[in-house]
């Protein structure tokens, strides 16, 4: 099969890799349709996580089945299906309780309880590294699924790729980093990020009854985007104060919910990365610091943002005076996502006008080119096997 291959940073190659074949009996071999380039790709492709081994990266993809283990009874070939990014078995422990990105079962060699910085990691995941279970992924024109019979969800014949294709990943995503707020009805909610996490964060806002939603990003063509489709109030922080913005905008006060999308590879300043050197970190935690303040006493912070090492001068003191509330990590895909495919086919929620670029497979490096350097107005990038 051809397939797009991680080498080292910076180096992803459209290849020739052996076809998967099944390995367990509840595997499902997928013929790729349609699959994107996410904000945690650019991770390993800009090596903020370390990925020695070639590895076909990729978890955003659907398709279509081509073959199923001999455990799989409730899909045939030629079903079409969408896959959560997180590899989950749906029977032990965490995935009982609906927390499957932290499966017992889908991570053997790097799992654990202490989630440390290259050691005890969560469960599985399609395509991200030998830490999370070295799985190729879905950049592909075929991937292995394991536990797909309780993985996969078929999609209406009617519906396109490009409708269903983010409720794989960034959909599920966002809609978490709101969820995650208990919003009542009526709350600010400022959203840090407005790419294409950030813009999922927006529609799944409005849809939870948020009174007022604020986009933050330094690129303006992304605000542009987040203005036209989801009609939100936009702020730069290169062109104002974003926190006074804020509070100017609450009475004062600051936001109910802060959205960090953002995570460690935000935009940094000459003192962000001489802090980061010092302090051997990965990037910067400067937009989180910005959530605590920007949002008003007693509200929430949301980090769905990736954060790959600690760091230093963490807020505590701002924190508990402020009496904040915090919640991070990886989404909670298995669990909303039948919910949220029924809002896209009664058509409650549009997902595809985030899409910028559709591009063949084989133009992957010209891909993760334009969507890490912000060119071309690129938002979104799917590719076509
Ligand atoms: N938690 C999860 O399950 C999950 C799932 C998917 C993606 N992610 C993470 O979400 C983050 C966003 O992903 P994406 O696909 O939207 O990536 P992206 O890189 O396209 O988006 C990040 C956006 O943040 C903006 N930004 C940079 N500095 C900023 C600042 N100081 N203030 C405000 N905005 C700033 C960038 O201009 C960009 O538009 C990434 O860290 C990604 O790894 C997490
Ligand atoms: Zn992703
Ligand atoms: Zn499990």
């Amino acid at each position: 099969m051809k397939a797009a291959v991680f080498h080292k940073p910076g180096d992803i190659r459209y290849e020739t890799r052996d076809d998967p074949k099944i390995e367990e009996s509840r595997d499902v071999i997928l013929r790729v349709t349609s699959t994107a380039i996410c904000g945690s790709d650019l991770h390993i492709y800009d090596g903020f996580l370390p990925q020695l081994r070639s590895e076909v990266l990729g978890h955003e993809f659907m398709g279509v089945v081509e073959e199923v283990g001999s455990g799989v009874t409730n899909l045939k070939k030629g079903d079409r299906v969408v896959v959560p990014f997180t590899i989950a078995c749906g029977k032990c422990y965490f995935c009982q309780k609906d927390l499957q990105m932290h499966c017992e079962n889908s991570n053997p060699e790097e799992y654990g309880p202490d989630g440390g910085l290259l050691t005890e990691k969560g469960g599985g995941l399609f395509g991200y590294s030998d830490l999370y279970g070295g799985y190729d992924g879905g950049q592909a024109e075929y991937v292995r699924v394991p536990y797909g019979d309780y993985s996969l969800r078929t999609v209406p014949e009617e519906m396109k790729d490009e409708q269903v294709l983010f409720l794989t990943d960034i959909f599920p995503t966002g809609w978490s980093s709101i969820e995650w707020g208990n919003l009542k009805g009526g709350e600010t909610v400022a959203i840090f990020g407005s790419g294409p996490v950030g813009l999922m964060a927006q529609k799944s806002a409005w849809i939870q009854g948020a009174g007022r939603v604020i986009a933050i990003d330094p690129v303006n063509y992304r605000l542009e985007r987040a203005k036209r489709v989801n009609k939100v109030e936009t702020l730069n922080p290169n062109e104002v104060d974003v926190v006074q913005a804020i509070r100017d905008m609450t009475e004062g006060r600051g936001a109910d919910l802060c959205v960090d999308a953002v995570g460690m590879e935000a935009h940094r300043t000459v003192l962000d990365k001489a802090k980061a050197a010092i302090n051997f970190e990965k990037g910067s935690d400067s937009v989180l610091e910005t959530c605590f303040r920007a949002v008003r006493r007693g509200g929430m912070v949301t980090v769905v943002g990736v954060y790959g090492t600690p760091f230093d001068n963490f807020s505590l003191g701002r924190i508990f005076d402020k009496g904040l509330q915090i919640r991070y990590g990886q989404s909670q895909v298995h669990k909303n996502i039948d919910y949220l495919l029924d809002l896209v086919v009664q058509d409650k929620v549009v997902l595809d006008d985030i899409i910028s670029h559709v591009l063949p497979l084989a133009d992957i490096s010209r891909g993760y080119d334009i969507f890490k350097n912000k060119e071309d107005d690129c938002t979104k990038v799917i590719l076509i096997p």
